[in-house]
């Protein structure tokens, strides 16, 4: 019978919490410590984490020298399909809050995704991506984020901010002309939706199924910067 064990406990930057990665027969699992046992990732379901890079990607893949920034790691399956998608002049930037995942997806789980780290297009930047954005001005053709389970800071408090109308526009003005911002969610959020049209995106919402072609479904915004 497959059972949990655990592997190795992250602490996350600035906050008392910490991330436990867990193998799980064949696969692995993450999950924030004391929290309710509900998984953060795991290895087997990533058709939407696949389609967060997917969708925006495709779109901005023909042009040259694409720059495109991830925000966070988890278990690098968004960074493989932005990989997968863009072309060999391409730079993809991620940013992973804790130093811990950065080690486990250079370790065993990396083969899991393909070992996109080791891809000479990915610069791993071991930071908060809402610093990253704070710094950026046109720098992106796309943004994807995924640093908790929808538009609420869950991995650490501070993440509100991205999703706020001030981090929503923050982004806006990180893209390039005709830049994409796409967002990750567990579950649809109308007033979020809203909140990215009011800060300057053209909005499409995609519902994406965690694996294969049934079951639970994941909301994806992609939203097109307005000239
Ligand atoms: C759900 S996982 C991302 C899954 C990823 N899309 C994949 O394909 O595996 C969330 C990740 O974001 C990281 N994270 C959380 N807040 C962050 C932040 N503010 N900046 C950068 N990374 C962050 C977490 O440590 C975790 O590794």
């Amino acid at each position: 019978m497959k059972r949990f064990v655990l592997l190795d406990t992250a602490p996350i930057p600035g906050t008392d919490s910490a991330l436990c990665l867990f193998e799980y027969g064949e696969d692995f699992v993450i999950k924030i410590a004391g929290g309710d046992g509900g998984q953060l990732m795991n290895t087997r379901m990533h058709g939407s984490e696949d389609a967060l890079a997917a969708l925006p990607c495709q779109k901005v893949a023909g042009r040259r020298e694409a720059r495109v920034l991830i925000g966070g790691l988890g278990m690098g399956f968004t960074l493989a399909a932005a990989l997968q998608h863009l072309g060999r002049d391409a730079e993809v930037t991620v940013a992973e809050l804790v130093p811990g995942v950065i080690a486990w997806n250079q370790g065993a789980l990396g083969a899991k995704a393909g070992n996109p780290l080791s891809d000479p297009r990915t610069r791993i930047v071991q930071d908060d991506v809402a610093n990253l954005l704070k710094a950026a001005r046109g720098d992106y053709d796309a943004i994807m984020l995924d640093v908790d389970n929808g538009p609420e800071g869950l991995t650490q408090r501070g993440n509100n901010w991205l999703y706020s109308a001030g981090g929503l526009q923050n982004c806006r003005r990180a893209l390039r002309p005709k830049g994409l911002l796409a967002v990750w969610s567990a579950s649809a959020d109308a007033r979020f939706a809203e909140r990215m049209g009011k800060a300057g995106f053209s909005v499409e919402q995609h519902q994406v199924y965690a694996h294969g072609n049934r079951g639970t479904r994941h909301t994806i915004w992609v939203g097109a910067a307005k000239p």
